[in-house]
């Protein structure tokens, strides 16, 4: 049997880790061979590294989970997925003259494109990760898919392009490194996720995707197939948590307990279900048990959720740009993800509260993906899959990716250069 070459991917959520591995199944699939997780009450916050030993511990445990799932030394690519705040977006265009008497575009001058749409006034202090071509114009006619073999010029591009601090990448780059790794590419989860999760005809009428984290909430918007918005708010389903912790007098895993098993974002959601009047639960002293009236829990809860969607909402509402409409305008249909997608009747919520058509649940594509770690089927690893994913799934099938590199043999580092980043 031909040794497999996997595919790993760090998600470093907002308050915890998670790593997937994933390879090619040879007809065009992905196979998911293993997930890990861990909760990381402290060391992170909203997605940004906090405490680099605390955190790089996780890693390691983490990322020792899903080596013993796999082959040994048979990692060929780790990613890390990056997300909050310091993240940030926008569309761009880029512009060149074909100056060759033939005109006819070739390859070259569409990385050339690409790299000028790259020009923008950034600070110093931040990295340009991805560029993503939307489309493309030939002598100022839009709408081109692949420009190369066509005649003209100017040759035009628009793209969407994310940028973040160059800070948080080096932190990111320590934490792996004394966890005992090396990584290739920062990947902002969203963007695989979405060419994840989304089919192409959802990406083409204009969707909605949106990654309810503990304390972040990654939000995406598609049309023309092409992602045209992204963005990071430091609001997550956490703050639910905290309202019923607060209203109680509990202690927070109580409270999200409570909030993960009773909990709902619509009532119609709970009608058929039989909760108890009141549960036990233990007190904020950690010590002491408290009975709490389940019935109480709509009145804190949903308070706190439409905080949530109204934040949400008021990005989607947003023009970003003077020329661009706001992403509530082309859109019909939404995708949730995250475990906060998995609140009760949120589905539905959503919908009402943006009055679109349809939202459903993000789903493993089983035409993309094969399942082979049960465990995979949870929304809380589907961004370190996404990450894992990405340069299978969409870095290295990207025709206007200059020079795929190949990738040698993954390396472990040594334990003196661990001790020494210490
Ligand atoms: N079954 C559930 N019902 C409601 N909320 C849930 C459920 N499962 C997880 N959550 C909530 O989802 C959030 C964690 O989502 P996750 O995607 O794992 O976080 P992150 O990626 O930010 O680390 C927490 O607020 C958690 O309480
Ligand atoms: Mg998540």
């Amino acid at each position: 049997m031909p040794k497999e070459n996997y595919f790993v991917g760090l998600d470093i959520g907002s308050r915890s880790i998670s790593a997937a591995a994933v390879c090619e199944d040879g007809g065009g699939r992905i196979r998911i061979k293993a997930v890990s997780s861990l909760d990381l009450p402290k060391g992170l916050e909203r997605g940004i590294v906090m405490d680099i030993h605390k955190v790089s511990d996780a890693v390691g445990a983490v990322m020792g989970e899903i080596e013993d799932k796999i082959a040994p030394g048979g990692i060929a690519e780790l990613n890390v997925g990056i997300r909050g705040e310091s993240v940030q977006s926008l569309n761009n265009e880029g512009v060149s003259n074909i100056i060759r008497t033939d005109k006819e575009i070739n390859i070259e001058d569409v990385y050339n494109v690409i790299e000028n749409a790259k020009a923008l006034h950034i600070k110093e202090d931040r990295d340009i990760i991805h560029v993503i071509a939307q489309e493309f114009s030939i002598n100022k006619k839009t709408g081109y898919e692949n420009p190369v073999g066509h005649e003209g010029s100017p040759l035009g591009v628009k793209a969407h392009i994310v940028h973040t601090s160059v800070c948080d990448i080096s932190n990111i780059s320590r934490v792996v490194a004394s966890s005992g790794f090396q990584y290739n590419e920062p990947v902002y989860h969203i963007y695989p996720l979405g060419e994840m999760i989304l089919s192409e005809e959802e990406k083409k009428i204009g969707s909605l995707l949106i990654d309810f984290g503990a304390e972040t909430t990654s939000l995406a918007a598609y049309k023309k197939g092409k992602i045209f918005f992204s963005k990071e708010l430091p609001v997550g389903m956490d703050e639910l948590t905290l309202a019923i912790s607060n209203h109680f007098t509990i202690s927070s895993s109580s409270a999200k307990m409570l909030k993960e098993k009773y909990g709902f974002a619509l009532s119609s959601a709970v009608k058929d279900q039989q909760f108890p009047e009141t549960v036990e639960v233990v007190a904020m002293d950690d010590i002491r048990k408290k009975k709490v009236h389940i019935s109480e829990l709509k009145g804190i809860m949903l308070p706190a959720l439409e905080d949530i969607l109204e934040a949400v909402k008021s990005e989607f509402e947003t023009q970003q740009n003077p020329n661009e409409e706001p992403p509530l305008a082309y859109i019909n249909n939404a995708v949730i993800t995250g475990g906060g997608a998995l609140l009760k009747g949120m589905p539905e919520a959503v919908t009402r509260f943006f009055d679109i058509n349809e939202t459903r649940l993000g789903t493993l594509n089983p035409e993309l993906f094969i399942v082979e770690d049960e465990n995979a089927v949870n929304q809380k690893y589907f961004s370190a899959i996404a990450v894992a994913s990405y340069p299978p799934l969409i870095r290295d099938r990207n025709e206007f990716e200059p020079a795929k590199k190949k990738y040698g043999s993954f390396k472990r580092w040594i334990s003196v250069v661990k001790e020494l980043l210490r």
